[in-house]
């Protein structure tokens, strides 16, 4: 199968905003996986004074989650699809959150950041060249910057592989085929067998110049297909807040 990129799986997010949540909220741990992976950024002081970034924030459930992390935070909110970030910005948030409509590689050009942390979430997958988009997010944090990737990765072994697929065929494909979002829905799951194992993926952020690379699981069920990736940046940290 052909992966959606780009323009094409922006428009089918566009489409399958009207439903997104509902679905997720079918998978058990969705929230609370995201709620411990934005935790293990381990942000000092309640995010006091840090400008956070989340690429890819769909419609909002990663936000939030940083936003419960760093309830102190100012975070930036970045997302493809129109269609998704109407649906986060039709929720309550402070004034200290604030939505762009912007593709991951056109962030390093406009302007923003630099950024004391950087959360993506179910991201790096769905990009045409995830190394472009790593150097940029290196580009955009600040020295000693906190960086956490949270992401159907699989482990490598065939028992989460063959877990994986039956899941995808049994319950996601499904739903997502009621919902009239089949094809966005094949592609989550050709997409997680077509990406990097869990260890592959640590050794792209570690050839993308990032530090301290570390992986760790998820509870439940998603064990083994979804995996929180740590990292820093290398330069040396320039205020307290980045020190490690
Ligand atoms: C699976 S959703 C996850 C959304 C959110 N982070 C969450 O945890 O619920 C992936 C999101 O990434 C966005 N996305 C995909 N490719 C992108 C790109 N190149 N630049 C920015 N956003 C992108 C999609 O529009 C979609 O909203």
């Amino acid at each position: 199968m052909t992966l959606l990129r780009d323009h094409d799986l922006a428009h089918a997010f566009d489409h399958a905003s009207r439903t997104y949540d509902g679905l997720t909220s079918l998978n058990p741990g969705y929230r609370t996986d995201l709620l411990r992976s934005a935790r293990r950024l381990r942000l000092p002081g309640g995010g006091a004074g840090l400008h956070l970034l989340d690429l890819g924030c769909g419609t909002g459930a990663s936000t939030r989650a940083l936003l419960t992390a760093a309830p102190l935070a100012r975070i930036t909110a970045v997302d493809a699809s129109a269609g998704i970030l109407r649906r986060a910005l039709a929720k309550p948030w402070p004034a200290r959150v604030r939505f762009l409509h912007l593709t991951a590689e056109e962030l390093a050009t406009a302007g923003e950041g630099p950024f004391d942390a950087v959360f993506a979430a179910y991201l790096f997958r769905n990009v045409t060249d995830p190394d472009a988009v790593l150097g940029s997010v290196r580009a955009l944090l600040a020295p000693g910057g906190r960086f956490a990737a949270h992401e159907y990765s699989l482990s490598g072994s065939r028992a989460h592989r063959a877990l994986w697929t039956a899941v995808c065929r049994g319950v996601i494909i499904p739903a997502g085929t009621l919902t009239g979002d089949r094809d966005l829905y094949r592609h989550l799951w050709h997409s997680v067998l077509a990406f990097d194992t869990a260890p592959a993926f640590a050794g792209r952020l570690a050839r993308a110049g990032l530090t301290s690379v570390r992986v760790a699981p998820v509870a439940g069920w998603q064990t083994g297909i979804v995996h929180t990736f740590l990292a820093r940046d290398g330069h040396p940290a320039t205020t307290p807040e980045h020190a490690p």
